[in-house]
């Protein structure tokens, strides 16, 4: 049995090797994807999916995300992820339409059609989910169940010194859907720069990766190398040495198969005021602020297992893909 996914990234590299990940797993569905800006421009970030989803041979609404944050002026990184995105890599052009709803009508409309069902994937920040919570703040309980790559908890950060990118470039909406969605059936699913830094892709990661891209390998897969070739460069420059933390795809693997780490249950909020804070993910592990736990944090990672299930999927998935089985819609 396959489950549904609503992807909102901010595609991104990681983000890529996710969406690869999951387009490439036999229990996922890509049910819809949500363009949103981050890593890059969502202009940018909405052309990527809509290259990727067509050399993926996903056939789903894909639709453009809000122009900026709620209240922050926009930031990018394309010093960490390319000007484009994806690094080195060079992209076919796309002739997928999209889709013509926002990506915050999306939300709205793939989980009312599919209540229960549908389980939401955030890889960037919060800014079209929480604009889907105006339209319909009964979303927390059409969804199955949200799970996010973001925050840091007692870890520094990767952006400001307490905060991690997909929070910080859109504190507001963080907060907003943290809010929203305590009380879910399910708490929603952490996976923070604890966790996720725990993942280190090294040259050995590299070549395997290029392996799935020799002799007639998949063309995503050419694209996942180029791309990573720019994102271990960036982490060499920042000191980290010849490697990559890759965060988004472990959050996707743990959503598909409840695998590769623990949850611990903690009371979570964003700080919004902190002159030298602001974007931050406080965790109250003392509980002294007498609120229940409104998250599930992803915690015990095994990192190994993981990056040979990624590459093991990677490799059986990605032969199987058909080609574009989408067609311009007439
Ligand atoms: O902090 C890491 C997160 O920010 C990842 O999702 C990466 O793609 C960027 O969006
Ligand atoms: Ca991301």
């Amino acid at each position: 049995m396959t489950v549904p996914f609503l992807v909102d990234c901010d595609t991104g590299i990681d983000d890529a090797i996710a969406l690869s990940y999951l387009a490439a797993h036999p229990q996922a569905e890509i049910a819809g994807i949500v363009s949103t800006g981050g890593n890059v421009a969502v202009t940018a970030v909405h052309r990527n999916n809509l290259v990727l989803a067509e050399l993926l041979g996903v056939d789903a609404p894909i639709a453009r995300g809000a122009d900026r944050p709620l209240v922050q002026e926009p930031m990018f990184a394309d010093d960490t992820h390319g000007p484009g995105g994806l690094g080195h890599a060079v992209l076919p052009e796309s002739a997928h339409p999209g889709d013509p709803r926002t990506g915050a009508q999306l939300w709205v409309d793939l989980a009312r059609a599919r209540p229960g069902e549908l389980v939401g994937l955030v890889l960037g920040p919060h800014t079209n989910l929480a604009l889907a919570l105006e339209i319909e703040p009964e979303l927390p309980h059409l969804l199955r169940r949200l799970h996010f790559m973001g925050g840091a908890i007692n870890h520094r950060g990767n952006t400001g010194p307490t905060s991690e990118w997909n929070i910080a470039v859109d504190p507001e909406a963080a907060q907003r859907v943290l809010s929203a969605f305590t009380g879910a059936a399910q708490r929603p699913v952490m996976g923070s720069l604890e966790a996720t830094e725990t993942v280190r892709f090294t040259q050995d990661t590299l070549d395997r990766v290029t392996e799935l891209a020799t002799d007639g390998g998949h063309p995503i897969a050419r694209i996942l190398v180029e791309a990573l070739r720019f994102y271990f460069e960036f982490h060499q420059a920042d000191g980290f040495g010849w490697m990559a933390h890759v965060h988004d795809p472990l959050v996707t693997a743990h959503a598909v198969t409840g695998d590769f780490a623990s949850t611990r249950p903690l009371a979570v909020d964003v700080e919004l005021a902190g002159t030298l804070t602001r974007g931050q993910t406080v965790g109250d592990e003392l509980g002294r602020w007498g609120r229940a736990p409104n998250l599930e944090v992803l915690t015990e990672v095994r990192p190994d297992e993981f990056v040979e299930h990624l590459l093991e999927t990677l490799r059986a998935g990605l032969g199987r893909l058909s080609d574009p089985a989408w067609s311009p819609r007439p």
